[in-house]
Formats: C-alpha cells, structure tokens, sequence
C-alpha cells in the first residue's frame, strides 16, 4: 500500500510509545514495557513525588539516561520529510522524548509534555536537556522541581487537547503510530478523526483496543511501514 500525501489536505500523525521502540526508547506496556517493571503508583503520580521527590527523580533521570543514547529512526526522518514540502501535516504524540522535535519536526503537539522540561509550582518550566538534571531545585524559592510531564491522576492542559481536538477534527487523513489506545483522552482521538470522515490508518505489529476503528491497518514497526507507506 502507498500513501500520497498530495490527495490530503491535512494530516495527521498520532504518535505513541511504538513510534519510539526501535530507537531502544522501552514502550509503557506489552513486552519489555516500563509499567511491568515499576509500579507507576510509585513513581508517576503527583502523590508519589510528594512522598519521596528525590526517588521519582531518580526514575525519570534514569529514563533521560537512555533518551539521550537514543536517535531517531527511519520513520521519524519520513515523518519531517513530508513535513517540509506539506503545509498540512501535523503531528500529536503521547511521548515525552522530543523524538520528533530531532529530526526537525516543528508541528508538533506533546499531549503527555516533555522530559526535557522541569516545572516549579511557584515559578513556572524551566527547559533542562542534559543527561542528568541540571537541578532538582527551583533556584529561586528552592522547592523541588517535577518533571513537566503528565502523570496518572494529572489533567492534560485543557490548550493543547483543545488544540489536538482542532486539528485532528479537521483532518483527512490520520495515521496513529504506535499506540496501545488505552489512556485517555488520547484514546478517543482515532474516533474524532473517523467521525469526520478522515481516512484511518494503524500503524502497529499489534492489534489493539481501538484497531477495529481503522480503515486500513498496517502489521509491521512503526520505521518499515512509514518509509514503505511513502515514496519521500
Ligand atoms: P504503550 O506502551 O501503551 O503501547 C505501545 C504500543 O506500541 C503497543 O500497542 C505496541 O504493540 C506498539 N509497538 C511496539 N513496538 C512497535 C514498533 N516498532 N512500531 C510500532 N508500534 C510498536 O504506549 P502508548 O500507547 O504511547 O503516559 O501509551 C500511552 C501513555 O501511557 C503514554 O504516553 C504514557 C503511558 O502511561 C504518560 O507518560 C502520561
């Protein structure tokens, strides 16, 4: 099957753990995935930062630790490709990694935040990229500062959905990449997208939750299937 991107005016790329697997960035879920080897109770939820900061820091630098030994893949490159020559592509993903941001992507919403952001609750985000964390205390009042990412039991900024809704509702072509389709409100997402008659398609080896909602679905990792979907 090919795809040619010139027969759509706007399209979207839903993007989740799977795009990310074969940079050796670990997925959420399924074989190898980070929530069977740590519970999230203790080290992505608010109360567990509140409980012990310093060991849910520990976690998610631990994570920076292998993001930053990690590059991009095929398929992130296809994805910026099209992105350069086609004013209508979009892309929303749940990943925290800025993957995408590597290969020059520029439309890009994060609806989970980003890793490479620490946020205090007096004094807003701060950006930090290196392989540890710059600091782990707000320099001005001296609190401790929280990945700036979505945790369990943490609203998504009410912009950015309102933003991913906006654009995913007008799109006509959506390809969700690498998704189990079980964390809302993302999951509902690829139902936005049927109900105004957007062409689906999936992107995973596996089926999943919501693969019944796809027009066409395609069973091979997220690099194979983009470079052979597109001719770029
Ligand atoms: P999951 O870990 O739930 O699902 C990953 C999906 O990727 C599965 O459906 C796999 O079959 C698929 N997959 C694995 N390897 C792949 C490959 N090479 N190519 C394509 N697909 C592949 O990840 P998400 O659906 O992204 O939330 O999880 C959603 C959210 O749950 C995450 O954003 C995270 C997590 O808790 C936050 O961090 C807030």
């Amino acid at each position: 099957m090919k795809i040619h991107p010139e027969e759509y005016e706007r399209i979207v790329f839903f993007t989740g753990a799977g795009m990310s697997a074969e940079c050796g960035v670990p997925t959420y879920r399924g074989k190898g995935g980070i929530w069977h080897q740590y519970n999230w109770e203790d080290y992505a939820c608010q109360e567990a930062f509140e409980t012990n900061p310093e060991k849910v820091l520990d976690f998610h630098e631990l994570r920076r630790r292998t993001l930053v030994t990690c590059e991009p893949h095929a398929g992130h490159h296809v994805i910026t490709t099209l992105e350069k020559t086609h004013p209508g592509i979009h892309i929303v993903t749940q990943n925290i990694d800025g993957m995408h941001q590597r290969t020059g992507s520029r439309r890009v919403i994060e609806l989970h935040g980003s890793a490479w952001r620490l946020r205090c609750v007096r004094h807003g985000v701060r950006e930090d990229h290196g392989e540890t964390y710059e600091r782990r205390r707000c320099e001005h009042c001296g609190l401790w500062l929280r990945p700036d990412i979505v945790w369990f039991g943490d609203a998504l900024d009410p912009q950015v959905v309102q933003s991913a809704l906006e654009i995913i509702g007008g799109c006509d072509l959506f390809i969700a990449v690498g998704t189990s389709g079980v964390v809302w409100p993302a999951a509902g997402f690829p139902a936005v997208a049927r109900r105004n008659g957007a062409r689906c398609v999936e992107i995973n080896p596996e089926p999943g939750e919501l693969s019944g909602l796809y027009d066409d679905v395609i069973r091979e990792p997220a690099g194979n299937a983009l470079t052979n979907l597109f001719s770029v």
